[in-house]
């Protein structure tokens, strides 16, 4: 029988977290109990999300893979999917296709220290990898989280910030353009970060967040002496398929649908500089 790939799955909405003004996190559940279980995906993997008549976009899976029978995403309204998915509430149906895409390195960083830079909706993706690392807390070095946001409130998973501060042989930065009155730490770019702390250049660099971001995190790290094959980095492009099949998604040759999104800094520079618009 010929497989349907762009076959949808329905799953019920379990649970709601606002973030921010304009960010929900979603707790979700395959209506199928066999879905629910077969259901494999590795950090960093997206998915298609769809609601019925209104349309379907790529978001990354936010939840771990070591925390099983659930999906997490973390939406930001831009259009009229993600406008949609905000009135959604809980017990309503959504439609879920993959996972899809490659993955952020995991098994083979064991051992190694981890640095995980981020800006705004950029702290989803990541978060499946951070929370993998914490399941496993003992296989990995020292883990290092920087992520900006423009304001305070724009902070997404407020309570597991405060949490994974917590962790062992772990620090969390946090930064804001604009501050509040209540806020106490740091003003400025993510970059900023790097005089509060030691980064590197030992190590594995995870960084996902807006293009301009990605470019300054890019000149840091290298300029900390970090090797191109140690920094990953999440890309985003407009999608149609998510399977390799419509050619909206692609950089140079490659489809950032089934090659990427993640890719390490040294592919990344053998993609033509405007094409990657980083
Ligand atoms: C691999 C991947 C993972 C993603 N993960 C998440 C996630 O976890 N959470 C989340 O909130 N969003 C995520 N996105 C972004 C999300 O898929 C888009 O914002 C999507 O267009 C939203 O659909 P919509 O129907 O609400 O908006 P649309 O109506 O499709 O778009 C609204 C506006 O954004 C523009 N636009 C759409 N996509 C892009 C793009 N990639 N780059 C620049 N402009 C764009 C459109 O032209 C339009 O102006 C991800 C995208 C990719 C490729
Ligand atoms: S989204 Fe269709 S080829 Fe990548």
């Amino acid at each position: 029988m010929v497989k349907n790939e762009y076959l949808m799955y329905p799953a019920r909405v379990e649970k709601i977290q606002k973030e921010s003004f304009d960010t929900k996190t979603f707790k979700v559940v395959f209506e199928d109990k066999k879905m629910a279980k077969s259901f494999h995906y590795k950090p960093g993997q997206f998915v298609e999300l769809s609601l019925l008549g209104i349309g379907e976009a790529p978001i990354s899976i936010t939840s771990s893979p070591s925390r099983k029978e659930f999906l997490e995403f973390t939406i930001r309204t831009m259009g009229k999917l993600t406008q949609a998915m905000h009135q959604l509430k809980p017990g309503d149906r959504i439609y879920i296709r993959g996972p899809y895409g490659n993955s952020f390195p995991f098994e083979e960083v064991k051992g190694e220290d981890l640095y995980f830079i981020t800006g705004g909706i950029g702290l989803p993706p990541l978060r499946s990898v951070i929370n993998s690392v914490f399941d496993n807390r003992e296989a990995f070095g020292k883990v290092k989280i920087l992520y900006g946001a423009k304001t305070p409130d724009e902070l997404c998973f407020k309570e597991e910030l405060n949490s994974w501060q917590g962790m062992t042989d772990t620090e969390v930065l946090l930064t804001v353009d604009r501050p509040d009155e209540e806020w106490k730490g740091n003003v400025g770019v993510v970059t900023t970060l790097w005089d509060k702390t030691d980064i590197g250049p030992q190590g594995i660099a995870y960084v996902c967040g807006p293009p301009i971001m990605i470019r300054f995190v890019m000149e840091k790290l290298m300029g900390t002496g970090f090797k191109g094959e140690n920094i990953y980095v999440s890309l985003e492009r407009y999608m149609k398929c998510g399977i390799g099949k419509c050619g909206h998604c692609n950089i140079g040759e490659k489809f950032v649908c089934i090659d990427g999104p993640v890719f390490s800094f040294t592919q990344l520079k053998e993609f033509p500089e405007k094409e990657r618009a980083i």
